[in-house]
């Protein structure tokens, strides 16, 4: 089978080696997987690199969660072959193959008929915004939400998410076709995050939109500047929750400022609600998949084929993605 393969960690523009590889053996707990679809992520920009939090070691194939038909499984694994799943890769041998390896436990079945680009968006990229404002946060119809980040990835799926309960929106995002797109998605009031004063830009906007009061809820990916304006836009018992750091700038919340301001700091690993609180994760699944079915929210997928590999993570990189890039072989 065909792999993007890592032997000397390093950017993905030289570190990443397409190569023939035989098809991996599943071990316990796991299954191997034809892949159909694998989400293009900022995580495997790291993954190359040797600096995100799971480092398997090489040779390795990056791509963290992927979509596709069960083809073999290993020891205690309950899986019929032939079944359509999304699903954590175990890393070593991730997405960015014709084949990859799935820890058996993170995985949810999809519909046959469901496109596989389309499945692994409603996977974790919707999966974490809906566990982060409805789960974590609690956001219910009428609330203001804050949405930094929020023309692509998770916070593209958190806008839709929010705005579809009901929420009012304040999104954020780089220049005037990714606010445009904002606002398509169901964002009331986008600002700027590439403006020269995008903090107090953001902090003036929700202050008139809100009269004062701030959000009842934040999702934040990105952090940096706007992560850290974000505290003080927290309205009395908001719920600011923690996703991740695009901007590679990890905010801090002063524990005087979070007790005078009387609101909330809540951290989310998606992934640890796989094993931890599967509960939470199949009932976000159900309500996903519906949304999605009856076209109340949207996909944005653009499909790279798997010699595209390391251009995709490159416009990544530079910012000019709008919607989710999708790995199809
Ligand atoms: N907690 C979890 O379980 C979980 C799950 C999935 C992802 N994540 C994390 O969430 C973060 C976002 O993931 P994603 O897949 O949504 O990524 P993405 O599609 O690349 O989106 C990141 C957004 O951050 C914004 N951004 C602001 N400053 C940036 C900078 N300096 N560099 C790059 N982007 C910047 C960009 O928007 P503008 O340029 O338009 O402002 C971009 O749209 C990552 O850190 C990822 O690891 C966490």
């Amino acid at each position: 089978m065909r792999a993007w393969r890592v032997h000397e960690l390093g950017h993905p523009s030289t570190s990443l080696v397409l190569e023939d590889i035989p098809s991996p053996e599943p071990p316990a707990g796991q299954a191997r997987i034809r892949v159909e679809a694998t989400n293009v992520n900022f995580a495997d920009i790291l993954v190359c690199q040797g600096v995100y939090q799971d480092r398997p070691g090489v040779p390795l194939t990056p791509g963290t969660e992927a979509c596709g038909v069960v083809q073999a499984v290993g020891e205690g694994v309950e899986l019929a072959i032939g079944t359509r799943v999304a699903a954590m890769t175990n890393m070593k041998h991730g997405g960015y193959g014709e084949a990859s390896l799935i820890k058996a436990e993170s995985a949810l079945v999809m519909p046959d008929d469901l496109d596989p680009a389309d499945a692994t968006v409603l996977y974790s990229t919707f999966q974490t915004a809906h566990v982060g404002l409805f789960h974590r946060c609690r956001v219910e119809a009428g609330q203001w939400v804050l949405v930094l980040g929020a023309s692509s990835g998770v916070g593209a799926a958190a806008v839709q998410l929010a705005a579809e309960r009901g929420a009012r929106v304040i999104a954020t995002a780089g220049g005037p076709e990714r606010l445009a797109h904002c606002r398509e998605l169901g964002a009331e009031i986008v600002v700027d995050s590439r403006g020269e004063n995008a903090a107090d830009d953001l902090y003036a906007a929700t202050m008139e939109a809100t009269s004062g009061v701030g959000v009842d809820a934040a999702f934040d990916p990105v952090g940096g500047p706007l992560g850290t304006v974000t505290r003080r836009l927290m309205a009395f018992e908001g719920r600011l929750v923690v996703i991740g750091f695009a901007s590679g700038d990890i905010p801090t919340y002063p524990g005087n400022h979070i007790l005078v301001k009387n609101y909330a700091v809540l951290g989310m690993a998606w992934a640890e609600y796989t094993t931890r609180l599967r509960s939470v994760i199949e009932a976000a699944h159900k309500d996903i998949l519906e949304l999605h079915r009856v076209g109340r929210i949207r996909t944005d997928v653009t499909k790279v084929p798997l010699d595209d590999v390391p251009a995709a993570l490159a416009a990544l990189e530079a910012r000019t993605v709008t919607g989710r890039l999708v790995m199809v072989p």
